[in-house]
């Protein structure tokens, strides 16, 4: 008789846990769905929206071309922060390269201190500026590499959106000088994922 009970009581609590996992199985699939939105914008006729969302992506490491060693005006100036979007920079730690679709964001400041408790240096300041270069195949078949480059400017207020640049004012720079047209050697996050994609 009490054996019985028990089996009830297992049964029961069984069909409520069952019925938990539903009411929350569901729910977490729908916030999977609703984070897929596209990672830039483009308007009809092809210009590049203002990327957002960029600074929750994988940061990547901070180039700095300070304006004090550059003649005072740096041509990208001055600390360059720069992302690239979740999926793209998972699949260079899997195959060591980039896919079809990569978005690389590069956000600059400018150098704001230069002396903070913790010693001299070069500390940022404000924003300043905002570039993005796209992988994109079937949008960009005839750029080298299918690298497309977009600049929102250097000066704030920025360019609400971007018209893609000739090839030559900034692809050619990428393809002669980086390898696969990203500067993977000035940040340690995306080389040492290359690096370590090379040994699987
Ligand atoms: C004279 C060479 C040169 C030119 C021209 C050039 N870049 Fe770059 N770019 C670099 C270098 C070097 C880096 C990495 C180091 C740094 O940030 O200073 C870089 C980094 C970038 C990055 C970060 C991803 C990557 O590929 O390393 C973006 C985005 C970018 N540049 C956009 C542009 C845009 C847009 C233009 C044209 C308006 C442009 N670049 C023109 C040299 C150049």
């Amino acid at each position: 008789m009490k054996l019985k009970w028990l089996a009830g009581l297992s049964l029961a609590v069984g069909v409520g846990g069952l019925g938990l996992w539903l009411s929350t199985a569901p729910h977490a699939v729908a916030q999977e769905t609703a984070a897929k939105k596209p990672l830039v914008e483009f308007t009809k006729d092809g210009k590049v929206k203002q990327p957002v969302g960029y600074r929750k992506w994988v940061f990547i490491g901070s180039p700095v071309t300070p304006n004090d060693m550059n003649d005072g005006e740096a041509s990208f100036p001055e600390f360059h922060n720069t992302y690239m979007d979740p999926e793209s920079f998972a699949y260079v730690e899997e195959h060591g390269e980039y896919r079809d679709g990569t978005v690389i964001v590069k956000e600059l400041t400018a150098v704001g201190s230069k002396e903070e408790s913790s010693g001299n240096g070069y500390f940022q300041g404000e924003f300043t500026g905002l570039e993005i270069s796209i992988r994109d195949s079937k949008r960009y078949p005839d750029e080298p590499g299918n690298w497309a480059y977009f600049s929102f400017g250097h000066k704030y207020p920025l360019k609400e959106m971007a018209a893609k640049n000739g090839a030559a004012s900034c692809n050619s720079c990428h393809e002669n000088n980086a390898t696969n047209f990203v500067f993977s050697d000035v940040y340690p996050v995306l080389k040492d994922a290359l690096k370590k994609a090379k040994k699987k």
